[in-house]
């Protein structure tokens, strides 16, 4: 099936690639406004203590500002009957985060109906923290126009162990799916949950239909298993990307509210969950994400089920201006979309409560049956570039040595200096199964790139080595748990 994902704010992706009634089904998972910023997370064989390595996905925290002031003005003048809610929206709430996130929210619902055919469906994930706002906002974009909220489903997240049972109240264990659908020819496919074993009807007879239909509360049987993922310690889906959900609530959307063929849009796709329950299901699909590091991982989950990462990408920066451009104006996301040139590097800037470790990336290499060793990776997207930093990373390299590190590799937004070449020269080589390879190497964005089509670049030689593995089992299992910083054991 065709498969695209896009990289920017799908504000001004939907604005800029997708037409006006071309999307049969909408699945949104937007951050929740739970003030929160999410990590992505590296964890241990076992799943538990996710502390070995994380790095920042993305910020859930809203402020009322020249952003969010600029989106709310731009609803109220140009869709004065929507911009009405927001208006009232703003006399209940005041000038505060929760009006940030929905001024953010509705802008991109609007743009949504836009896209959506005029039978299409889309279905909102969020929780009880603004669900009752979003919903408001839902029916003044969807409802009456051209369509109307269908269900409000309930998702119960699943079994509650440790520290949340404690809770004083009730224990929270859901999240909430606005499901709406436009005009009186929407598809809906039934779903069934097939009846348990021993079932009869209420008079002792067998049953006769497909299976029990699906109500709007999920999860909340014995029949019907949908347990969120993510309080799972041991489910194969996890990638470690904060919020993923699990593939069998998409599969289930996905059935019911598209046929194949059909196109299933993810404006806010993370992992990509629905692209893959979409390809999986034979639906062409858009994803569309802020961060780049959504783009390895989807990749990642493609190529290591039997999908095959065969999607179109856009809105990677693509010159070298564009490039420099982005590590100028966020040089987070520069350093994030560079490791993602690399094939197998994994981020690993953020630690936990740690400082600045001089390493931004790490390629693992498998030298043997779970026997690893790593190159460190370090970006730097700034003009100014000197052989201190060549320097820095050798110590880097050396002070880690005794974890596996054997050699460092420095990416950058413009070329290097020739001191920074010299020194580069004077650590020498290495020996990795049997080939020799510089010890510290260099590349601009730009070499990678160029080099990417043979898919042999100088800075991934030793990935040849790592490129058969299964890249996703590297993330969960085996690498974060083997490799610890010094003195953090
Ligand atoms: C809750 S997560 C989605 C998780 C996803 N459903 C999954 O299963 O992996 C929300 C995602 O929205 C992305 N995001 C936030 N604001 C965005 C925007 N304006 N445009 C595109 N993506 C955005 C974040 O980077 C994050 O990956």
């Amino acid at each position: 099936m065709a498969g695209h994902f896009y990289y920017g704010d799908n504000l001004a992706v939907m604005r800029q690639h997708i037409a006006d009634d071309s999307v049969d089904l909408i699945y949104l998972d937007p951050p929740f406004k739970s003030d929160a910023t999410y990590n992505m997370l590296f964890s241990g064989p076992d799943g538990s203590s996710p502390a070995e390595s994380q790095v920042r996905a993305f910020e859930d925290t809203w402020q009322w500002g020249p952003e969010a002031r600029r989106e709310f003005d731009q609803v109220c003048q140009e869709v004065p009957n929507i911009g009405a809610k927001l208006q009232a929206m703003r006399t209940i709430l005041g000038e505060c985060g929760m009006l940030a996130y929905l001024s953010r929210m509705t802008i991109r619902l609007i743009e949504m109906r836009r896209v959506l055919k005029p039978n299409g469906s889309i279905y909102l994930h969020c929780d009880p923290t603004a669900s009752h706002y979003l919903k408001v906002m839902m029916d003044a974009v969807f409802h009456p126009v051209r369509g109307e909220l269908r269900s409000e489903i309930i998702w119960r997240i699943g079994w509650v162990s440790g520290f949340k049972t404690r809770k004083r109240g009730w224990i929270r264990n859901h999240d909430t799916i606005l499901y709406y659908a436009l005009g009186n020819q929407f598809t809906f496919n039934k779903e069934y949950i097939p009846y348990p074993q021993g079932y009869t009807r209420r008079d002792g007879s067998l049953p006769t239909g497909q299976g029990i239909p699906i109500e709007d509360t999920w999860n909340c049987n014995r029949a019907d298993i949908l347990d969120s993922i993510m309080i799972k310690s041991f489910s194969r889906e996890k990638l470690g990307y904060p919020t993923q959900k699990p593939l069998d609530l998409l599969r289930r959307i996905i059935r019911a509210s598209s046929n194949p063929g059909d196109t299933v849009l993810d404006p806010f796709c993370g992992c990509g969950t629905a692209c893959h329950a979409a390809e999986e299901l034979g639906r062409d699909w858009i994803g569309i994400d802020i961060t780049a590091l959504a783009l390895p991982v989807l990749r990642g989950r493609f190529e290591a089920s039997s999908l095959g990462a065969n999607f179109a990408v856009t809105g990677m920066p693509a010159s070298s201006q564009d490039w420099r451009l982005l590590a100028a104006d966020n040089p987070m996301e520069f350093e994030r979309a560079a490791l993602s040139l690399i094939d197998g590097c994994r981020p690993y800037s953020e630690r936990r409560g740690g400082g600045d470790t001089g390493i931004d990336g790490l390629i693992p290499i498998a030298v043997g049956r779970n026997q690893w060793r790593f190159v460190v990776v370090s970006v730097k997207g700034g003009t100014h570039l000197n052989p201190a930093m060549v320097r820095d990373l050798r110590g880097t390299v050396e002070r880690e040595s005794e974890k596996g590190v054997i050699a460092g590799a420095l990416v950058t937004a413009y070329p290097i200096t020739d001191g920074m070449r010299r020194e580069l020269e004077s650590a020498g080589d290495v020996d990795i199964l049997g080939r020799t390879y510089p010890k510290l190497q260099a590349a601009t964005i730009n070499e990678i790139l160029a080099r990417k089509d043979q898919r042999l670049p100088e800075l991934a030689l030793p990935l040849q080595v790592a490129a058969p593995l299964d890249r996703m089992r590297l993330i969960r299992d085996d690498v974060a748990e083997q490799y610890t910083l010094t003195g953090e054991r």
